[in-house]
């Protein structure tokens, strides 16, 4: 028999989950720290395999993955899911709107103006407010039933926030950031597993696995745009009240759309996005405007494909053609050589091109990349763009073959390719390449912020032996600095001091900045978290690790090899002779600064970003949270700080500016320099 107890223990641990989990994940705006949420689902996983009756399909822990599937049942889509109709042209979205006005004549538009999101389409049932079941588009009438990837997908609710009766149906697009497309394939590069060609590629391919637990470690996201079903609850009256709704539910909308009033509105809403899209980390190929009144989307139909009441309006094309010059190879921090084609420069999506990553010797095979080849190129999730394949017909006999060099192109020393990898690698164990790139990931911004020390300085100490590890950095004195190329006194004494304060960065930027293998920032801030130390952590075992709730057990055994290896015990020794802080320093002080203090940010700040000053207060003990109570520390109000601060004001939570809150923090010997 389970108490009673037991299960309102559980109910309660979900709900709390489904919180955190839009908190975090949908409105970036987290309540509590990544160690106190890891708590939390530790203690209902534990619950849940104690009482395994007590397990239920929209449970929070069923995010992870279940079991692999042989293939994905198909299931048949109620209404079916079209297809937009594509214009590339204001001329044309006119002649949209001409159409409309011949369908409904004299009846007045308004249109909603979102953007158009280059994803997978995918549809997601609801029942009484459950996660039923999602599927994609397939060929409209039928589709996947991918229900227990989609469940990987933290943005996707499991229980909608609001109480909502009978079925609804929803529809939206997943998505892979650029970011996380980026380190996808950079981890396929190493794995020597073939590339993704761009970020909706990868979505789809991560989709379409059968085992769900890889698709929960892919960056996917996704954004509901459409309400086209229910059974129960009423369909608002215009498309965006029904964006209202689906966000108030719990589903995460794009934030970038724009209601207008006329043709000549839309039209200058989609230009504005022509070159802004760039900006964001997911990849946007149009616009797509909506007629906003259901009754007159009703009215205006649908023809087979498309519905006659909404268009795409296309940006030109990121894909151009030109031609390789030549094909070079260059060398980074861990010794892999990647080729890169030198092209006739080009312009590209508001860029002129003169490099393509050509990732390694088996994707220039792959597709039999030649130098002199005439090339369609591509800009994908990353600035520099890829080949995407040989314009075979433009061949002339004389384009020459690649082969990958026998030597390090720069050191000399042998290039080998261990059987199961399609990197190539020098291993060369003082290679100049791979220090200056080690230096530049140590000195960057994200890890020990060392500013000033650029990529020409870097060059200029590893090839006048200056400087032969990172430790070497410490080294450096105004005589040496001030003697080097572009280096005045002024500039040698700024950057001696940015050395100096480096010595200080938390612990998880020098375990970013180590440059670990699998180890990212994220990565590194949860070490920190755990572990407190670089001695403790450099003690963990592989199991140990692997423990710890998003690391797997490649990052784990890459720690553990990373820490074996005598060289790197013995940097660590140096950096520590140097006086380079090891430890987090909530240990070392004894105290932690703004320990258990709970902080609500309002209106806009002129020094930091939400999410800077929300990760800075985390790490030095607060909480940065979003629902106001007398329970809180402190308001710290920004421009236009709306009604938060008439309410603090009354509870009489004490108020900070800006001001007030960076003296705070720097009374307790910190800058704002150490946000993340
Ligand atoms: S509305 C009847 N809104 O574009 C289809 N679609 O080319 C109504 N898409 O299949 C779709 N962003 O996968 C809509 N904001 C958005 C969109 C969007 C991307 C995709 C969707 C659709 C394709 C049509």
């Amino acid at each position: 028999m389970i108490s009673d107890e037991i299960r309102r223990k559980v109910e309660r641990l979900r709900e709390e989950i489904h919180h955190h989990d839009y908190k975090y994940y949908v409105e970036n705006n987290p309540e509590i720290s990544d160690y106190e949420y890891d708590r939390l689902v530790k203690e209902l996983k534990k619950l849940e395999e104690r009482y395994p009756s007590l397990q239920s399909p929209t449970s929070p822990t069923q995010r992870v993955g279940g079991m692999p599937v042989e293939r994905f049942p198909t299931v048949e889509h109620p209404i079916p899911m079209l297809s937009l109709e594509n214009t590339y042209s204001k001329e044309e979205i006119r002649e949209f709107e001409r159409r409309i006005h011949r369908e409904l004549p004299g009846e007045d538009f308004e249109y909603v103006v979102e953007l158009k999101i280059d994803g997978v389409s995918i549809s997601l049932i609801y029942e009484d407010g459950n996660f039923l079941r999602g599927s994609t588009r397939g060929d409209g009438r039928r589709g996947d039933e991918i229900t227990t990837n989609l469940k990987t997908i933290h943005t996707i609710p499991l229980k909608l926030r609001k109480k909502v009766r009978g079925r609804i149906e929803v529809r939206g697009e997943i998505y892979m950031t650029k970011s996380g497309f980026l380190s996808v394939n950079k981890e396929r590069k190493e794995k020597g597993e073939p590339l993704f060609a761009n970020p909706r590629n990868a979505a789809a391919g991560s989709l379409k696995l059968l085992d769900p637990r890889i698709t929960s470690q892919r960056p996917l996201d996704n954004f509901i745009y459409l309400f086209p079903y229910s059974t129960q609850v009423p369909i608002p009256s215009t498309h965006m009240e029904c964006l209202e709704k689906l966000k108030e539910w719990g589903f995460r909308i794009n934030p970038y759309l724009k209601l207008c009033k006329s043709i000549g509105e839309v039209i200058n809403f989609c230009n504005s996005w022509a070159e802004k899209r760039e900006k964001l980390d997911y990849d946007v190929d149009g616009m797509v405007i909506k007629a906003s009144s259901i009754d007159q989307q009703m009215r205006l139909g649908s023809t087979t494909k498309s519905p006659r009441w909404a268009i795409a309006y296309k940006f030109p094309a990121k894909q151009a053609t030109t031609t390789i010059r030549n094909i070079i190879v260059q060398v980074g921090r861990t010794g892999a050589l990647t080729p890169v084609a030198v092209l006739d420069p080009t312009p590209l999506a508001g860029t002129t091109i003169t490099r393509a990553t050509l990732h390694n010797e088996d994707e220039i095979r792959r597709k039999d990349i030649r130098i002199g080849d005439t090339v369609l190129i591509e800009k994908g999730g990353d600035i520099i763009p890829q080949v995407v394949k040989v314009v075979e017909s433009k061949r002339k006999g004389m384009e020459k073959k690649f082969s990958m060099p026998k030597s390090c192109p720069v050191c000399g020393a042998e290039v080998v390719r261990l059987e199961d990898e399609a990197v190539s690698r020098c291993i060369g164990s003082s290679c100049p390449a791979q220090l200056r790139e080690k230096i530049a990931h140590y000195a960057q911004r994200r890890a020990m912020n060392i500013e000033g020390l650029g990529d020409k300085l870097i060059e200029q100490l590893v090839d006048e032996g200056i400087v032969s590890d990172v430790a070497d950095l410490y080294r450096l004195d105004l005589d040496t600095l001030s003697g080097l190329e572009r280096m005045g006194e002024k500039s040698s004494r700024n950057l001696l001091s940015q050395i100096e304060q480096s010595k200080s960065q938390s612990l998880s930027r020098l375990i970013f900045g180590m440059g670990i293998r699998y180890v990212g920032i994220r990565g590194a801030r949860i070490l920190a978290q755990n572990f407190r130390s670089i001695e403790d952590l450099a003690k963990a075992g592989e199991e140990e690790l692997e423990a710890i709730l998003e690391i797997g057990p490649r990052t784990a055994q890459s720690i553990v090899l990373f820490f074996r290896e005598k060289r790197n015990k013995e940097l660590l020794d140096r950096l520590k002779k140097w006086g380079v802080r090891m430890k987090e320093e909530k240990e070392e002080k004894g105290e932690i600064p703004l320990a258990g203090k709970k902080f609500i940010f309002t209106g806009g700040l002129e020094h930091f970003s939400r999410q800077e000053v929300k990760d800075l207060v985390e790490r030095l003990g607060g909480r940065a949270i979003s629902s106001l109570s007398s329970s809180v520390d402190y308001v710290v109000a920004g421009k236009n700080p709306g009604s938060k601060y008439e309410k603090a004001k009354k509870l009489e939570v004490r108020i900070l500016s800006e001001k007030e809150f960076k003296k705070l923090i720097s009374k307790r010997g910190r800058e704002d320099k150490e946000v993340f």
